[in-house]
């Protein structure tokens, strides 16, 4: 099987660009295309990144023609020939692109025909650049899907372990940004692998409807050549042919789709970057970045800023903007394929860039975090965090809840008053309170008891942490 996505990274390539040649469709025309709207129509300037699909298409399309009898196989081979040393060219960056030629399509063709000579004029036979394009698009986004998963799932990795580190940190869980429960610091960053789990999901979702070919559309219509679409999916590692060609040219709801999943993930790393700057504040001084991940200050020496999740966090609006490009692109089209649709690329390519980008960066950064556990320990005991454990064990005293609630708040104002923590109230004080409350109260009280006693499926508890890591783990080995 051809494998056109094996990337080692996405770039655009900064090969020259050659003004003026022949146009592959000028029969019709009387005068040539005036300049400045060569230049303005072409895509070859950031289209040349297909350039591995675009030839993994033609060399199936072609393969594909000799297998039905449109070419011979000598044919074949000529243009098979052609195409892989077009390829090495490109990859070697000796191959002048041509503004004239408009795309990168158009590029490799008219290259492939100074090479190989009239035998090249046949390879465009049955096909359209409408199909051409719509199959070069889902083929780099599947390769950047699996890219982007294998990204995510190294940083979910690297969750699961800080988190196994972490279980029994105690660390103030938060509403409306105030101190609510004490909480696991491992289960707050198991909160996160959560996140990007279904994000993995996601994008898996996503490929199914990526991986579908649309070769064989031709230009909106179909084809009068008798093409075998199923043996070029084969050979491309498509799933399936699509069903309808007029959708097939101008459909770019999986690039949509494939943005709305990125939008997501995106806004994950937003809300992580979020917590990892209030957190890094001297206010909270929860963790410590290493310096490698900050930079200081021009004008003020002590300072210490954490770049990385806040330039993270303001990357999320590219990601959200190239998002509703696409979907503002699509929402005025007839069918079938139209020019606006080569206005697709540039916010994918951002988007793919951005978000690899920052999964490399928060994959680099996770395991390097140091949390400083005093600290933390220190913020879960303020605020009251154990007065739900005062109130439920009240309730195991007998007591209704809402009773319980009500002793309880009134022991809080009180505790507030003296300046203290329920837990460092006298006993006699609390049974000031309520009567059924003994001296066993105290170890309720603490931080880590609060902990250890929200041990059900999902809590907080160091012993449900540990649970979750191992079922992680398992399902990261499956990815
Ligand atoms: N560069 C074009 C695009 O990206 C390729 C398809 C052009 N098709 C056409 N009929 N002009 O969409």
């Amino acid at each position: 099987m051809i494998r056109p996505d094996e990337h080692t990274a996405d770039q655009t390539s900064d090969l020259p660009l050659v003004k003026s040649r022949v146009k592959l469709w000028g029969g019709r025309f009387d005068e040539p295309t005036d300049a400045f709207v060569e230049a303005f129509t072409a895509s070859v300037g950031f289209d040349q990144r297909l350039f591995r699909e675009d030839i993994a298409g033609s060399t199936a399309h072609a393969k594909m023609l000799a297998h039905v009898g449109v070419l011979t196989n000598e044919e074949c081979d000529k243009i098979l020939h052609g195409l892989n040393t077009i390829l090495l060219d490109i990859e070697r960056g000796d191959f002048a692109w041509v503004v004239a030629y408009e795309d990168v399509h158009m590029n490799i063709e008219a290259r492939l025909i100074d090479r190989i000579g009239d035998v090249g004029k046949k390879l465009h036979t049955g096909r359209s650049r409408n199909d051409q394009v719509a199959t070069d698009v889902r083929l780099y986004l599947r390769g950047a899907i699996d890219r982007m998963i294998q990204a995510l799932n190294r940083l979910r990795g690297a969750l699961v372990d800080l988190a196994e580190r972490e279980a029994d940190t105690v660390m103030p869980g938060f509403t409306h940004l105030q101190v609510a429960q004490p909480i696991s610091f491992g289960h707050h960053l198991l909160a996160w692998y959560e996140m990007l789990t279904r994000d993995a999901e996601r994008l898996a979702d996503v490929r199914r409807r990526v991986n579908i070919l649309p070769l064989g559309s031709a230009a909106l219509a179909g084809t009068s050549y008798p093409l075998d679409r199923d043996y070029v999916a084969q050979l491309l590692g498509f799933e399936g042919v699509s069903r309808n060609s007029l959708d097939a040219v101008s459909d770019r709801d999986f690039a949509i789709e494939f943005l709305s999943a990125t939008a997501l993930i995106m806004m994950h790393l937003s809300r992580m970057s979020e917590e990892l700057i209030l957190w890094t504040s001297a206010q909270f001084g929860f963790i410590d970045l290493p310096d490698r991940f900050c930079t200081g200050s021009s004008i003020m020496p002590q300072k210490k800023n954490p770049d990385v999740p806040e330039l993270v966090r303001g990357k999320t609006g590219r990601v959200y903007g190239d998002l509703f490009a696409l979907l503002t692109l699509m929402k005025g089209q007839p069918l079938a394929y139209n020019k606006d649709n080569q206005e697709d690329k540039e916010p994918l390519f951002d988007a793919i860039d951005t978000v690899m980008g920052s999964l490399r960066a928060f994959g680099d950064m996770i395991p390097a975090l140091q949390p400083n556990r005093e600290r933390m320990r220190a913020a879960a005991k303020q605020g009251f965090s154990t007065a739900t454990d005062l109130a439920d064990y009240l309730v195991r005293q007998g007591v209704p809840f809402r009773d319980a609630h009500e002793i309880v708040g009134k022991a809080v104002r009180h505790a507030q008053t003296a300046g203290c923590d329920l837990s460092e109230l006298p006993l006699a004080e609390l049974q000031n309170f309520s009567p059924k409350i003994s001296e066993d109260i105290f170890a309720v009280l603490t931080l880590e008891g609060s902990m250890a006693a929200r041990n059900i499926t999902g809590g907080t508890a160091p012993a449900q942490v540990h649970a979750q890591v191992i079922a992680a783990r398992k399902t990261l080995v499956k990815t």
